[in-house]
């Protein structure tokens, strides 16, 4: 038998996933680590956590689908992007992961812009505005704040990359990944020698850049040791973890787009050539399918909103799930459902983290706008998941106006599990949204990688349409589907309504 290994390297965890040939899951497991925030804006990891999360899950799931170290024939990577792991001459970690979620670089995403020479000179190397997130401003930040550190680092390697090294030995990334750094040629498919140049950054703090479904090393002996496999497996590129989960629901053609409703919100389009918003509001990275691109828009705290309502106001609705033994968000998702559409005047704005798509800004906040005595806990609960779902029309929107045609949505995440989260999904994009058989996202999209990389498939078309089939449909209900489209400007307008104050309340926490 021929298996592959699918590894994503997530923000709560890794997911370890064993597959045939022909898409069928032999094993899965997931092994969760701790996120650190030593101060207001910051998210940090421990790179060794992901390194023991990673040889705990190929043990287990070794151990669980009954796999002959000799039958895994290949190796896909992929991972949270745009953290940046320092490391130094001896390949040891300086200090802890900066993360895709840390706010704290905005001076560094000013002097991106300004040695660029403007924030259209930068797209135009690059593809992309620089945006807080992104692993460019986190290495400047390094050397602006903590320049011991920065002399003494020699590699700078993504989540995913800084695993590859442990396995193989080899510094090597892939185009999907490498374009969340900021410092890729996005069009070219190689890092930019020219704003690495206007940077000052020496080209050999970064890794050799792949195509996804390339092999980018071969399990070393210690590598090997480590995981409980044999020495030579080959290791492909993979992907980046939104393009990963892309391919994981198959998109990899034209007018398939999907929703991803996890932590972060991402609705992610295909496409055939670069294409660029010009104001910078969605990103343009390249695909992890040889020669194409994608375009998608981030909503930081999509699902994480919801998560956010449960940790700190639904202690009820915890502790009622656990003597019923269900999952709390299907109380807490049944409550919301007694609450009519728009939940009459109340808005949510879901920006906990600051927001990326479609404002680039790290001081927006989160707030219920339109409280009045008629709303209680069900309104509330709505009120968060239509405020979510409203930030990624706001990036499927966006999406449409660039012509890239939708013809389907695919959703996935935790927010394509509940019936009624699919339902409002449909009637607030307003196109009917349908969900796949393969619902293992990134880890499932890297494992098909694998199998493509090492000779499997002809190509990543052919491994998906192999795979991938649409197991729901749910179609807009119209009268939702009216109420959503009167209610969505009003939403749009209260984040321009608040933006200053916003940012005076950012003011106020510094004095
Ligand atoms: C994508 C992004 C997140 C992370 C974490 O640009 O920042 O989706 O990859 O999953």
């Amino acid at each position: 038998m021929s298996v592959y290994l699918g590894i994503d390297i997530g923000t709560s965890g890794t997911k370890t996933l064993a597959i045939r040939e022909d898409g069928n899951i032999l094993a899965s497991s997931t092994v969760e680590y701790p996120l650190y925030s030593p101060k207001p804006g910051w998210s940090e990891q421990n790179p060794e956590d992901w390194w023991r999360a990673t040889q705990e899950g190929v043990a287990a799931v070794l151990k669980q689908g009954d796999i002959k170290p000799n039958e895994v024939k290949g190796i896909g990577l992929s991972g949270q992007m745009h953290g940046s792991v320092f490391l130094d001459a001896s390949y040891e970690v300086i200090r802890p992961a900066l993360l895709w979620n840390d706010q704290r670089t905005a001076a560094e995403c000013e002097e991106i812009e300004k040695s660029a020479g403007g924030r259209k000179a930068l797209i135009k190397m690059v593809a992309n505005p620089a945006l807080t997130g992104f692993t460019a401003p986190k290495i400047l930040w390094l050397r602006n704040h903590e320049k011991r550190h920065f002399d003494l680092t020699k590699q700078v390697l993504l989540p995913k990359d800084f695993i590859r090294h442990r396995m193989t030995g080899e510094f090597a990334t892939e185009v999907s990944d490498a374009s969340g750094t900021l410092l890729l040629d996005v069009k070219k498919r190689k890092w930019s020698k020219k704003l690495l140049g206007l940077l000052q950054l020496d080209p050999s703090l970064l890794p050799q850049v792949y195509e996804s479904e390339e092999v980018s090393g071969k399990l070393s002996a210690t590598g090997a040791v480590a995981l409980g496999l044999h020495e030579g497996v080959p290791v492909v590129g993979g992907g980046g973890d939104q393009a990963a989960s892309a391919l994981g629901n198959g998109i990899v053609k034209k007018g398939v787009i999907s929703a991803t409703m996890g932590t972060s919100g991402v609705v992610f389009a295909y496409s055939d050539e670069v294409q660029i918003d010009p104001e910078g509001r969605v990103h343009t990275f390249c695909h992890a399918v040889r020669d194409k691109w994608h375009v998608m828009g981030v909503v930081l705290s999509a699902g994480g909103s919801l998560q956010w309502y449960r940790n700190h106001l639904a202690d009820a609705e915890v502790a009622a799930a656990k003597v019923k033994r269900v999952d709390p968000y299907e109380l807490i998702t049944a409550q919301a459902a007694q609450a009519p559409a728009g939940s009459e005047g109340l808005y949510f704005l879901p920006y906990l983290t600051g927001e990326r798509t479609p404002h680039a800004d790290p001081y927006a906040r989160a707030a219920w706008i339109g409280l009045s005595l008629r709303h209680g806990k069900a309104h509330m609960a709505r009120a968060v998941m239509e405020g979510a779902t409203y930030a990624m029309r706001d990036c499927l929107e966006i999406i449409q106006g660039m012509k890239i045609p939708v013809k389907q949505i695919r959703l996935s995440g935790g927010g394509a599990r509940s019936d009624f989260w699919r339902q409002m999904q449909a009637d607030i994009y307003g196109k009917k949204a349908v969900t796949i058989n393969a619902a293992e996202g990134p880890a499932f999209g890297v494992a098909l990688l694998a199998a493509v990389g090492t000779g499997a498939y002809k190509d990543v078309v052919e491994a998906c349409e192999a795979t991938i089939e649409v197991v729901t449909q749910t179609a807009p209900e119209p009268s939702n589907k009216r109420t959503y489209n009167r209610l969505h400007p009003t939403y749009q307008h209260l984040y321009k309504s608040l933006r200053k104050d916003f940012c005076t309340i950012a003011d106020q926490l510094e004095e």
